[in-house]
């Protein structure tokens, strides 16, 4: 099977935004007590957060972490995580059916994004809480000291102001699941309040209003319609949320998602532009796709402890999925999308970062390991940043549920002008036949390929687990050359491919 694609210079979709790296953190199951933080382990640091995860999450050169929540932080006291751990609740968590004990809390995160070099995005309670409290907590991140807020966070250890720029103003509140869950009406109304009052306290924040938490959902698109009008022009960013899952266990349609996730930006970015032409507006709302990831494989396991039946457990295993191969392509073909569609997502974070639905995992007391899909992850991030190319792709393809003519190949180009590289990340979603790839490379000069990374399985189900950490990863790949102006590969059935050069520019 061949396919042929066409890359030039001057055909650029966007800058792509470093944001789109981002990631999640939730109170939930084991991502913050025995996921980054655990005092007793051996590696943690002097505020008791494990060294190993934190040189795993380096690695990832994470750019952005969204904290507490999703469904957690709309029950959440944000106060309850300051002052003195001795002297901080216990709370039930009613979205997860498990108890806190808010050992860590704004500061300690803070802290922790800080030896990650990442920045926070912080998402405030708009389910139990409202105005009131949502000013108060910005007023205690980043307030100045001389005044109340500022100078209660200066007495529970940091006098300068943590000066966090992302706010989501809460988490999925289309959802009938969520606490204080609302129609479009009522958030939309909540939100503008809510964000004319921050605006009043800083106008350089970047705030994010709640869109779909899935594309399925039964309001969704005229719930962004009803809040964008609300918000426009006091928001910054639309957050959308998708996860994935091969439940029915057919590759050919699970590996086909990543259409309608494209299908999902793009009703979402007409319904921005189609509020901006109502509003004669010439300010531009841009996506943030704060959750995303493939959730499935825990589900069963779960049912337990989310029906009440263990009680209130502190940190117990829940939504642990272990990844195998085949989510290594599905991962693939999601980020290839968020660089393609670079014009309008500008923020992306993967749900979530540590053992809850996460690219790491961790043992109590144990190991931490990279799961499958922390290698294309890792690859993205690390060589995904540049213009992202506008590339002209013929691919054979197939019908599957979601769209027809899928094409086998799964493709992104991302031209790195300053550090003179042209990458490219590659899918074969075919489970049979080998990808013939020849691609064109029009105005970068001499090319010259110095890096080829391969990752192929003959087990689909393949995983890297506590036993096993090393069962899924990348290998140098081979037979990728660059020949009279283009280059050639040959992409086995099933298998993610980035390939680099070095180009000198004409
Ligand atoms: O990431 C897990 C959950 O998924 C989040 O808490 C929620 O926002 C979404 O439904």
């Amino acid at each position: 099977m061949k396919a042929s694609v066409t890359a030039h210079r001057e055909y650029t979709i966007s800058k792509i935004d470093a944001r789109v790296y981002g990631a999640f953190l939730e109170h939930l199951g084991r991502a913050i007590y025995t996921g980054i933080y655990e005092p007793d382990h051996p590696s943690a640091d002097a505020n008791g957060m494990r060294g190993d995860v934190a040189g795993l999450v380096r690695d990832l050169k994470v750019p952005i972490v969204r904290y507490p929540g999703g469904n957690f932080v709309s029950a959440y006291n944000w106060e309850d995580g300051v002052g003195p751990r001795e002297q901080r609740p216990t709370r039930l968590d009613l979205a997860w059916h498990t108890s806190d004990s808010n050992a860590v809390g704004v500061h300690e995160f803070a802290d922790w994004c800080r030896s990650v070099d990442a920045e926070m995005m912080l998402a405030i309670n708009l389910g139990s809480r409202g105005l009131d409290d949502a000013r108060k907590f910005v007023e205690y991140v980043n307030g100045p000291t001389g005044s109340y807020w500022g100078d209660l966070r200066k007495k529970n250890g940091h006098a300068q102001p943590f000066g966090v720029k992302h706010w989501c103003l809460g988490n999925e509140m289309d959802g009938p699941w969520q606490i204080g869950h609302k129609t479009a009406h009522e958030y939309g109304r909540l939100a503008n309040e809510v964000a004319k009052t921050l605006r009043a306290f800083d106008k350089s924040l970047e705030l994010i209003v709640c869109g779909s938490s899935n594309s399925d959902m039964k309001t969704y698109p005229e719930w962004e319609r009803v809040v964008l009008e609300h918000t426009y022009d006091a928001v910054d960013h639309i957050s959308l949320h998708m996860y994935f899952a091969n439940r029915a266990k057919n590759t050919a349609n699970y590996l086909a998602l990543n259409e309608k996730l494209d299908a999902y930006i793009g009703a979402i970015a007409s319904t921005i532009e189609f509020v901006r032409a109502s509003k004669r507006s010439r300010k531009k709302v841009t996506i943030s796709f704060d959750e995303w990831n493939v959730w499935y494989h825990s589900n069963a396991q779960d049912r337990e402890i989310l029906g009440g039946n263990k009680g209130w457990p502190h940190a117990p295993r829940l939504l642990e999925d272990i990844y195998n191969f085949e989510d290594v392509l599905q991962v693939g073909c999601i980020l290839n999308t968020f660089i393609r569609r670079s014009d309008v997502v500008k923020i992306a974070c993967i749900a979530q970062l540590v053992n809850v639905i996460a690219p790491i995992m961790t043992e109590p007391k144990g190991a931490a390991w990279r799961q499958t899909i922390f290698y294309p992850y890792y690859f993205a991030s690390v060589f995904g940043r540049g213009a992202a190319l506008q590339l002209a792709v013929k691919s054979p393809g197939y019908d599957a549920d979601v769209a027809d003519n899928v094409p086998y190949l799964d493709i992104s180009g991302v031209h790195d002008e300053e550090a003179g590289t042209l990458t490219f990340f590659a899918v074969n979603r075919h489970g049979a036949e080998t990808l013939d790839l020849a691609v064109a490379l029009q105005g970068f000069g001499n090319a010259t390929l110095i890096d080829h990374q391969a990752m192929t399985h003959a087990n689909l189900e393949a995983a890297n687990t506590l036993k096993d950490m090393h069962a899924v990863g990348p290998t140098k790949g081979s037979g990728a050359a660059v020949v009279d102006g283009a280059l050639n590969a040959k992409l086995p059935p099933y298998s993610y491919q980035m390939y680099r050069l070095s180009v000198t520019e004409t």
